[in-house]
């Protein structure tokens, strides 16, 4: 691991592993390159004394990129004078050691000064905050002469919840964020749902500033008390971090409550008040229900709200929080090509009353409109503007099937099954049924090429995501565990030996009347395809941490879609 503080170090750094990947993945190429190549970098900023929760995000980011940042910079300008800045804990040492051991490549750790924040801004007020509901006053003084440019986030984000007491704390964690992204230039930066108000901030600010970063949210780890792990939880005795264990436990009553259907705001503040009381030692902040990305109030949950705590215990400031959703639950399934993903996916959807989604009905619609268009299909640049004029739409039943036709004992390319299903959905592009025409020859020879490219695939994405936001979906792939919907209740990794795999493309091969394929090529083939799929730099295929893996090679399609549909029933009984 590469330790550097001063910001020319650490780019110098990126910059070469950015040419020295490039070099790696592409041998053979000649071409000079004048500018640096794109790298997978993940960034994980802190203020230090790290913990499990951290290392969390450290780990995902690992597993994630190619490269990863992490920042130990305290920030002055997030501390209040009245704060704990002088007395925020300071473990250099053992955060190295950590860093190095979660695999860690870059630790930076800047100075103040380094960051442009030296002892005259902090003698500087910070700007004020506009009130959050400003009834026609007049607008502030100017801003201060602040020798610094400050990146102010919208008042309705930052001066609720923790900004009321924390004044101008927001606009410290913006601007140094901001700064630190800058500095990195990631493709993924990880945060935590500890803080989630500050995770609401950053999104905005990439939103709105354009950043070309995929914020990713990480979850909250806790101690075995319940207690939320913070650098500040050394600040408490052991007798306080047993107490501190309330928090959670009203958090979880609330909880409990909203699974049994209550979804009203004062009802569920009121059990995390209930259980708050019975430790008298422990001053409630605020206890609020709230939209978690906009941060207004709720009054009741509609399809998700965030019940954020805070409370002092002694001179401790704790934070904690919990997610209620409405949303159904999500089957996300990955593996490598030929291990029936697609079949299971659907047949799994029909037996729970699910929608497939089925994206790669989205890529064939997407080139179906790049092919009307008259676009090429290699102009990437024209196709990326072409995009946000295709508007894709399923519509349509979905139909519950309890009793799919699936009696096999064998995988269905050997013992054919009434595969594909008829089509519960049709696809819609800008209000157009498209759901044959997507299945032309054209289409179908040219989807491999527009779907390999990154703009798509990144878009496309979000598409599926925005599908996906209410949940009751199965999606199949190769990084829908990981990417497309790291927070699925069910995540499958579905695989089956190479050789396996083989003898299946054979006997499909035959019972299609193309005739006999040297088993030894298919199984050549396959590894090779593995191989690619898995370092590919668009959506590398990827096992999910907590995916549990089918290996189908002893398994009728029937046996699969049990096993994943008891493992459903098992984890969401209700
Ligand atoms: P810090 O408190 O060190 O936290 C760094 C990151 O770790 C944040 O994204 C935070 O949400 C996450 N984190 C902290 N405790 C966690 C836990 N128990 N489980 C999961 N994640 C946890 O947050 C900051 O620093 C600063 O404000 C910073 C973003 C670095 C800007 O200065």
């Amino acid at each position: 691991m590469r330790l550097f503080t001063s910001i020319t170090g650490l780019r110098c750094y990126l910059n070469s592993q950015r040419f020295s990947h490039y070099r790696l993945e592409h041998p053979s190429s000649s071409q000079e390159l004048s500018s640096p190549p794109p790298l997978d970098i993940g960034f994980v900023p802190t203020m230090g004394a790290l913990h499990k929760g951290h290392l969390s995000l450290m780990q995902r980011a690992r597993r994630e990129n190619k490269i990863v940042v992490v920042s130990i910079f305290v920030n002055p300008l997030q501390f209040a004078p009245t704060e704990d800045l002088q007395r925020y804990p300071r473990t250099l040492e053992a955060d190295r050691a950590q860093c190095e051991q979660a695999g860690v490549d870059a630790l930076f750790v800047p100075s103040p000064e380094e960051m442009g924040v030296n002892k005259t801004h902090l003698s500087i007020p910070l700007l004020p905050q506009p009130p959050l509901r400003s009834v026609a006053q007049p607008a502030p003084n100017p801003q201060p002469p602040i020798p610094l440019t400050q990146v102010l986030p919208p008042a309705s984000l930052a001066s609720g919840l923790c900004g009321r007491s924390r004044r101008g704390h927001f606009q410290g964690v913006a601007t140094i964020v901001t700064k630190l992204l800058n500095i990195v230039q990631p493709t993924r930066a990880y945060f935590g749902q500890k803080d989630a108000q500050q995770l609401a901030v950053i999104r905005q600010i990439v939103a709105d500033l354009n950043l070309p970063i995929e914020v990713i949210a990480c979850p909250i780890l806790r101690e075995a008390s319940g207690l939320a792990m913070s650098s500040r939880n050394q600040y408490l005795s052991l007798e306080e971090r047993e107490q501190a264990g309330v928090i959670y436990q009203g958090l979880r009553q609330a909880e409990e409550l909203f699974r049994a259907g209550e979804r009203s705001s004062s009802n569920l503040v009121e059990a995390v008040k209930a259980e708050l009381r019975q430790t008298p030692t422990i001053a409630e902040e605020y206890i609020e229900l709230v939209d978690p990305t906009t941060m207004e109030t709720l009054n009741e949950v509609k399809d998700m709200g965030l019940l954020a705590v805070a409370a002092r215990l002694g001179t401790t400031r704790l934070i904690d929080n919990v997610l209620l959703s409405t949303r159904r639950p999500i089957v996300a399934i990955d593996g490598p090509a030929g291990a029936g993903k697609s079949t299971v996916a659907r047949l799994v959807a029909q037996r729970l009353g699910l929608f497939y989604l089925d994206t790669g009905a989205m890529y064939r619609a997407l080139t179906w409109f790049v092919l009307e268009s008259s676009v090429p299909v290699d102009d990437e640049p024209a196709i990326a503007e072409l995009v946000s004029h295709c508007q894709i739409e399923f519509k349509g039943q979905v139909a519950q099937d309890n009793q799919a036709v699936v009696n096999s004992q064998n995988h269905p390319s050997t013992h054919p099954l009434p595969y594909p299903p008829t089509p519960l959905l049709s696809i819609f592009v800008n209000g157009k049924d498209v759901t044959q025409a997507i299945r032309s020859l054209e289409v179908t020879s040219n989807v491999s090429t527009i779907a390999a490219q990154a703009t798509v695939r990144e878009q496309l994405v979000k598409r599926q995501q925005m599908f996906g936001r209410q949940g009751g979906v199965v999606m199949e792939g190769r990084d829908i565990g990981t990417h497309v919907f790291p927070d699925a209740e069910i995540k499958i990794f579905l695989t089956a030996s190479v050789q396996e795999r083989a003898r299946r493309r054979q006997q499909d091969l035959l019972n299609r009347g193309i005739g006999e394929v040297n088993l030894q090529e298919l199984e050549q083939s396959i590894s090779e395809r593995d191989r690619k799929d898995s370092t590919r730099l668009i959506a590398p295929l990827r096992k999910a941490a907590d995916a549990v893996e089918i290996d189908t090679d002893h398994l009728s399609i029937q046996q699969v879609c049990d096993r994943i549909i008891s493992l459903y029933q098992e984890r969401l009984p209700s």
